[in-house]
């Protein structure tokens, strides 16, 4: 590959030299590189085909103020609300006065958005006051914006390595070098050198037993930016769906939110509506607060399900606002247009992660993150639906004017410190569990889930503890996850014992108040004391 820029501070020149390299082609990957190739010569490196990963699986769609009763002053409030204190408003903010240009961004690159007599079509989903979600093919949102991203970047010069791991930052002169990676299918281990690397690989879903996540989503970019001393923020705010597929012998699969939107009422096994008894808001409360009643419904009559009814709606609405759903469901031998769904919550969506400043720079000079894995400070506590597609385009879109910016001040990290601390140390716990996948998968879901207490957390960090012990030095794709899993699982749990109290996605019975001393921020960095 022949860069456009000479690489700068003595960067080591190797022979795989790059302006821009990606890691992961879920949207905020594709995005970048749109943009970037205007820019310099641009490398993305991903692990699986181009089209695995979270982005695909998107349903309900992308949040933006564009209907006539609504105002990005509006949707700044109802992330503000959700984010539960821990948001920052200059970050949501810039997410909600961003987000119609980079959808107009998106619309050009000729993503269908959904329309009605020329107009685009906006549905509504919970915690939002007003109908402000733009879909495409009904609920199949991410992947028209999957597939059409990763076509147009087949047509441009932008290089596509599939199957290639990436397995360590390189770092020269504490300034980002490039990236170590592994091909999956031949074993070779490979160096590329790069002025800016940015790290969107998606969240850490595959953390937890149920989860609506791809497989792909294994915590890796947060491991490895964690291990090359970025600072990691707001990890244990992990968001769990309320909704998702309960089928024996069936994966989970998510029931969106938006088919509550249209008027889905939930159900408990004894055919009652319980939502009102919990919450003014009923079925369109906040994710977190929707999923723990539904926990507290399923304790309080033994079962592992709710439902979600919508056999009072049009049967033509459901097929034709929910094809990917009805068909889906249908192809195992559910007809929701007749028959009850029953659903459970799974876990979804990684709130915090690498943490980034305003232009998704990292402390760490030339490395940037982008995408589910970065940390903006836009959820805080919790996510309000379909603000993630969002924020991948928005912040995706300033990395590239950032690292342009950045090319007259090179080499100065532009994220103050925010008193990091270092992963406490803990006593391993005798290994008595094998580290595999799905004991650790297990394990973060009985201690680290939806529900949490100290003692399960203190449990689960000494088990993690021990795991990491044990490791060996991973050595293919599935090792190399692991271990990534276990370190994304120890800085969560870590965190999550930490906050002595409940915010957001965060709720422990042991502190169940939100608590104002602890509207703060637990931001970890490796080696922090030195
Ligand atoms: P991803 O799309 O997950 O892509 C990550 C990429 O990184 C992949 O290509 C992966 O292969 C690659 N990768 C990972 N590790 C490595 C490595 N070590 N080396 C090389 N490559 C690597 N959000 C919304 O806003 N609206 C919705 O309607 C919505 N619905 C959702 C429905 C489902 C079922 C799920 C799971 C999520 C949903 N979300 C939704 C969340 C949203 O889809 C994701 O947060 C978003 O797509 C993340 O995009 P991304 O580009 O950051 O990561
Ligand atoms: C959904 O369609 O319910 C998922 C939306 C999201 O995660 O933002």
């Amino acid at each position: 590959m022949v860069p456009r820029t000479a690489p700068a501070h003595g960067t080591t020149m190797m022979s795989n030299y790059c302006d821009y390299i990606i890691i992961g082609s879920g949207i905020a990957g594709l995005y970048i590189a749109l943009l970037a190739i205007e820019h310099g010569s641009v490398l993305i490196l991903t692990k699986g085909s181009i089209d695995d990963c979270n982005t695909r699986y998107a349903q309900g769609g992308i949040a933006v103020a564009m209907g006539k009763d609504d105002s990005p002053e509006l949707h700044f409030e109802d992330t503000l609300a959700a984010g539960d204190g821990l948001s920052d408003p200059e970050a949501v903010r810039i997410l909600t006065e961003e987000a119609a240009d980079c959808t107009a961004d998106l619309i050009r690159f000729g993503v269908p958005f959904d329309t009605l007599d020329g107009e685009i079509t906006l549905t509504r989903e919970a915690a939002h006051t007003v109908s402000r979600i733009l879909h495409a093919g009904g609920d199949a949102t991410g992947q028209h914006i999957e597939v059409t991203l990763s076509q147009r970047v087949r047509s441009t010069p932008v290089k596509v390595l599939e199957n290639c791991l990436a397995t360590e930052v390189l770092l020269k002169d504490g300034r980002v070098s490039g990236i170590r990676s592994l091909d999956s299918r031949t074993g070779t281990v490979e160096e590329y050198g790069c002025r800016y690397l940015i790290l969107a690989t998606g969240g850490a879903g595959r953390l937890f037993k149920y989860t609506t996540n791809s497989d792909v989503v294994s915590g890796d970019g947060i491991a490895l930016a964690f291990e090359a001393g970025a600072e990691v923020k707001d990890l244990e705010f992990f968001q769990f769906h309320p909704t998702v597929l309960r089928l024996p012998g069936v994966a989970p699969f998510l029931i969106s939110e938006a088919v509550r939107g249209e008027g889905g009422i939930l159900k408990n096994v004894e055919g009652r509506r319980f939502m009102p008894a919990y919450v003014a808001q009923a079925e369109l409360a906040p994710r977190d607060v929707v999923a723990r009643s539904i926990v507290h419904e399923m304790h309080k009559t033994g079962s592992d399900r709710v439902f979600l009814d919508v056999t009072h709606l049009p049967s033509r609405l459901i097929t034709t606002r929910f094809p990917q759903i009805y068909r889906f469901c249908l192809e195992h031998g559910l007809d929701i247009t007749r028959a009850l769904i029953p659903v459970a919550p799974a876990a979804h969506y990684i709130m915090g992660g690498v943490k980034v400043n305003s232009w998704g720079e990292t402390n760490i000079a030339g490395l940037f993150a982008a995408g589910e894995i970065a940390c903006t400070g836009v959820h805080g506590a919790n996510r309000l639906a379909s603000n993630s597609l969002l924020e991948s385009v928005v912040f995706g879109k300033r990395v590239v004017q950032g690292t342009e910016m950045n090319a007259s001040s090179e080499g100065r990290a532009v994220v103050a410190t925010n008193d990091p601390c270092s992963l406490p140390g803990r006593a391993p716990s005798p290994a008595a569990l094998a580290l595999n996948l799905p004991n650790l998968q297990s394990l973060m879901w009985a201690k680290v889930g939806i529900i949490r207490s100290g003692k399960d957390l203190a449990e689960a960090a000494a088990v993690l503890a021990g795991w990491e012990s044990l490791a060996s030095q991973p050595s293919d794709r599935t090792s190399y996850e692991l271990h990534n899993l276990v370190l994304c699982g120890r800085l969560m749990t870590e965190a999550a014992l930490m906050r002595e109290e409940s915010r957001g996605a965060h709720f422990r019975t042991d502190f169940p108040e939100t608590l104002p001393a602890w509207q703060r921020h637990i931001v970890f960095r490796k080696n922090a004391a030195d």
